[in-house]
């Protein structure tokens, strides 16, 4: 059998990442589907020039589910955090359309390294690490699977928005972690699409693997300089432990309150000694043909559209 994937099903692509993702896989030369669900309030995003055909998918369905895969040779899951736990029936009924590569929705922590179950993050995430144990053991199934880590999402309208970075352009202030010093990985959606479309042009190459991606390496302070520069303003600079981060998250969830994510997934990353940064013997992005981007030149981009920069 050819592991040649032409016809791409993805699930979730009218979403935050997922319409990243299709753009990509257009460009890519791929037919692709986008599924959605039935009476689904998300807006039907424009690919123009492309054409995207949208099938509803009732996901409690296997035979819906089956009936959507036929003719699919992968299946990309882009599905929102909350719903992941709907994977499990759409690996089963990929199985059994016989579709060649599955996606799951992972695109951000590296649920697969060594130690993170004993995380807190790695414990909010066990359910995404199942499903990739899940795919492991479907492989003698015919079906084979790509799982892709990518670290923080970089869109610069939320990271210099008082996001996950700290920086906080409109009110002129910036949170750090510790020391600020802390590398941590961020892709631009735009990028993880790419990545995804390498992926399924590369079947072979990318067999039953968890790899890792990112645009760039990047720290709180090297943000918060390359900001103060463009814009020629200082920031009004908090400093914040990491500990009392974790500690915040820790009385959230105690309360039940699991937005405390956030949280973790700060101290994951920006906390100094994290150790999460991409280097280049774990990053996929030569197997993938895919360039490390340089930040300043994002971050310029978005500033000059916003006429911050400085004159
Ligand atoms: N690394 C990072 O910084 C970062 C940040 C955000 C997200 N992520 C990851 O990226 C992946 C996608 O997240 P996202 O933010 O793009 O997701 P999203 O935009 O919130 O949702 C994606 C799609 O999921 C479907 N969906 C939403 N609620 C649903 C429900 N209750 N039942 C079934 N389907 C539902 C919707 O598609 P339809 O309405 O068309 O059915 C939606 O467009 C996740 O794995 C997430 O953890 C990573």
């Amino acid at each position: 059998m050819s592991s040649t994937i032409n016809t791409v099903a993805v699930l979730g692509g009218t979403g935050n990442l997922g319409t990243h993702i299709v753009r990509a896989l257009l460009v890519g030369g791929f037919t692709v589907t986008i599924l959605t669900r039935p009476g689904s309030t998300s807006p039907r995003p424009s690919f123009s020039p492309y054409t995207v055909p949208f099938t509803e998918v009732d996901y409690s369905s296997p035979s819906s589910l089956r009936d959507a895969f036929q003719g699919q040779d992968a299946v990309v899951s882009v599905l929102a955090t909350a719903v992941v736990q709907e994977q499990k029936k759409i690996i089963d009924a990929a199985v059994e359309a016989g579709v060649k590569r599955f996606v799951p929705s992972e695109f951000g922590v590296n649920t697969r390294k060594a130690g993170i179950e004993k995380t807190r993050i790695g414990e909010l995430l066990a359910g995404k690490r199942g499903f990739v144990d899940y795919l492991i053991s479907k492989e003698g199934d015919g079906i084979s699977w790509t799982g892709l880590s990518t670290g923080l999402f970089f869109d610069p309208v939320h990271v210099l928005s008082n996001g996950l970075g700290g920086i906080d352009i409109k009110n002129g202030k910036a949170t750090i972690i510790d020391s600020g010093t802390e590398p941590w990985p961020a892709s631009l959606r735009s990028h993880v699409g790419r990545a995804v479309s390498e992926i399924l042009r590369h079947p072979d190459l990318t067999r039953n693997q968890y790899l890792s991606t990112a645009s760039f390496n990047v720290s709180q302070n090297q943000l918060l300089k390359i900001v103060e520069e463009l814009t020629g303003k200082k920031l009004e600079v908090a400093n914040v432990s990491s500990k009392d981060i974790f500690k915040q998250g820790e009385e959230k969830l105690k309360r039940g309150d699991y937005s405390a994510f956030v949280e973790f997934l700060k101290v994951h990353f920006l906390a100094d000694g994290a150790g999460n940064a991409l280097g280049e013997e774990e990053s996929a992005n030569e197997k993938l043909g895919l360039v490390t981007e340089d930040v300043r030149a994002v971050v310029k981009g978005y500033l000059e559209g916003e006429g911050l920069l400085a004159a």
